[in-house]
């Protein structure tokens, strides 16, 4: 099949040539500087950013959220191929999903059939015109109704020839104590959830009045995963707007849309996930969180901050005040105050800041104490002095606490931290100690084995340090042969270009050992090494040959003392 993988990206990302390979922005995160690397000999990507990485059907299947076979097929017509057909498990677990995919469409043209020109359907029509849902709103949606009745999407179905069991696969009927079929969805307003392609991959149902549960989801089915799919993405993604609207609900994200904004989503029956937080990353540069005003609503906005972040999005939050929920707000105040709501949206750091009171009665001295500790611990999280500047002058104004002792508060929470994460950047590399079993001279090195490793996770996350590094330590220096040996094939490898890539070192490796190399880079990610530590490192390796003390004798903890002790030494 023809589909070099570079010119299959090149269609979701932009490839620079590198050599013989490429560097691009990698298209399942946010970032600025590329991250990803295309392997054009054998046809595979990774990303040093995010971690994800595969061949060309891989990158299908993860970018166009198809299945194994899904993205065959998908490739095939790419290359103008048409594909046998065949028996396998695959190919008729690939038929069941259009099957479905199909039920699943005539479900909803049926619901929508009956809200719309049904007698049963008056009591849908009545709920939506009373949440003030306009008639092009529900076509555009494809909002339907499902009639108080057993039977009636089950028989039409029937009649239309699909078979129980596909009808129970996409979860719109349930098989009942005597094995006939029943409706699952019953006198509930209708929200099919579509997807990219515009399938229609799942159902949400609510109630009409106050009965429970207030919604009924589909579960997760051949067709849909409710942890991967994001409400009203569909048309999201065709707005122009670089910044995405995260609303709660179905209703607010339909009462947004009708307002006038595309560009907003919702989770479809749970907490935001990783994966939809990827998702979002693809289509914004940035998320504007619109959750219910409530308590748990704030919450869930924490939450999401943090996924949002890990994801390399940035975030804004709304403040909301005089409506539970956006839908509620539009109705109150109008589509052009809710602009002004989402353009005076504040940061992150400005949400968190504001929790940071809730609960406290700030005029108290214990409430104001408690506030301020709150509020360190806080900005000592921001990385940029700049910023942590700014707001350290606006809670000093609003505590009448000075500046400088705030200041101060900072740092030594700042320093704590580093303090610990060095600690903890030692121990993880311990997590290196089942290599150890199976090779003894790592064993015997084992600290000289854990500097070295660690100075190679910091070359496979950053290989543009390869300079930086090459200048401070030589291969000599390295005591095990192992790493040795890789450092210095990298070293070789960027001679020239001060740049490599850690899976060109192929050509020098066996494949085990190649694994091995593999497993350091990608472990790279978790372990976190920043350059003070490497220069740490470097600084072991270096310094170990002047000294006689047995270092491997000693505990973790009087290796770190010795290590301080070799540091003031300098
Ligand atoms: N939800 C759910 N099951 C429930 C309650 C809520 O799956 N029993 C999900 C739905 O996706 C819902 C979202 O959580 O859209 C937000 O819940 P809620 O705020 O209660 O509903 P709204 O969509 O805002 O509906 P309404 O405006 O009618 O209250
Ligand atoms: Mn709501």
């Amino acid at each position: 099949m023809n589909n070099p993988i570079d010119s299959v990206m090149s269609g979701y990302t932009n490839l620079i040539r590198r050599g013989r390979n490429f560097v691009c922005l990698c298209p399942f995160h946010s970032e600025k500087t590329p991250s990803c690397t295309v392997y054009a000999e054998n046809n595979s990507f990774y990303c040093f950013g995010c971690g994800v990485g595969g061949d060309v059907i891989t990158f299908v299947m993860k970018i166009e959220n198809l299945d194994y076979v899904e993205a065959i097929k998908f490739l095939a017509d790419r290359a103008g191929m048409t594909m046998p057909e065949d028996n396998s498990a695959d190919s008729r677990a690939a038929y069941m999903k259009s099957r479905i995919l199909e039920i699943n469409r005539t479900a909803a043209r049926f619901y929508y059939n009956v809200l719309t020109h049904s007698p049963e359907g008056e009591k849908g029509r009545r709920y939506f015109a009373e949440r003030q849902l306009l008639p092009k709103t529900i076509t555009k949606y494809g909002l339907g109704y499902a009639p108080n009745d057993w039977y009636s999407l089950t028989n039409f179905m029937r009649s239309k020839g699909y078979g129980e069991d596909e009808l129970i696969a996409a979860d719109l009927c349930s098989r009942g104590k005597k094995g006939g079929l029943y409706d699952r969805f019953r006198d509930r307003v209708m929200f099919p959830i579509i997807d990219l392609r515009g399938n229609v991959i799942a159902f949400g149902g609510r109630v009409i009045d106050d009965g429970t549960p207030k919604y009924l989801n589909s579960s997760d089915t051949p067709v849909f995963k409710k942890s991967m799919n994001l409400f009203s993405l569909n048309f999201a993604k065709k707005s122009e707007e670089k910044r995405l609207i995260l609303a709660e609900g179905y209703m607010d994200v339909i009462s947004i849309n009708q307002a006038g904004f595309e560009n907003v989503v919702a989770t479809l029956g749970t907490a935001l996930t990783q994966e939809q937080a990827r998702l979002m990353s693809r289509y914004a540069e940035e998320i504007i969180i619109a959750y219910d005003s409530d308590g748990a609503g704030q919450k869930a906005t924490h939450k999401a901050i943090n996924l949002l972040s890990d994801a390399g999005v940035k975030t804004r939050i709304i403040k909301m005040e005089g409506a539970k929920d956006p839908d509620e707000y539009i109705k109150k105040f109008g589509a052009m105050r809710f602009r002004q709501l989402l353009d005076r949206s504040g940061g992150a750091i400005e949400f968190e800041l504001a929790g940071c009171r809730n609960g406290l009665d700030i005029s108290t001295d214990e409430g104001r104490i408690e506030y301020l500790k709150r509020c360190v611990k806080l900005l000592a999280d921001i990385s940029s002095p700049i910023v942590r500047e700014v707001y350290i002058g606006r809670i000093s104004d609003e505590t009448r606490i000075s500046r400088e002792v705030l200041f101060q508060q900072v740092n030594s929470t700042i320093k704590k931290r580093a303090d610990q994460n060095k600690k903890r950047e030692w121990t993880e590399i311990r997590t290196f100690q089942n290599e150890f079993k199976k090779d003894p001279e790592a064993y015997r090195h084992s600290k000289e084995y854990k500097a070295e490793t660690g100075i190679i996770s910091f070359l496979a996350a950053y290989p543009e340090e390869i300079t930086y590094v090459a200048s401070k330590i030589s291969p000599d220096d390295f005591v095990t042969g192992f790493n040795r040996k890789i450092y210095a094939a990298i070293l070789e490898k960027s001679k020239n270009s001060g740049f490599y890539d850690i899976l060109s070192l192929q050509s020098e490796f066996t494949a085990d050992e190649m694994g091995k190399i593999t497993e350091i880079a990608v472990n790279s990610k978790d372990v976190n090494i920043n350059k003070t530590a490497v220069d740490d490192f470097i600084k072991f390796l270096k310094d170990r040959a002047d000294n006689s003390q047995d270092v491997n004798a000693l505990s973790d903890d009087d290796f770190r003392n010795y290590f301080d002790r070799l540091k003031k030494k300098k």
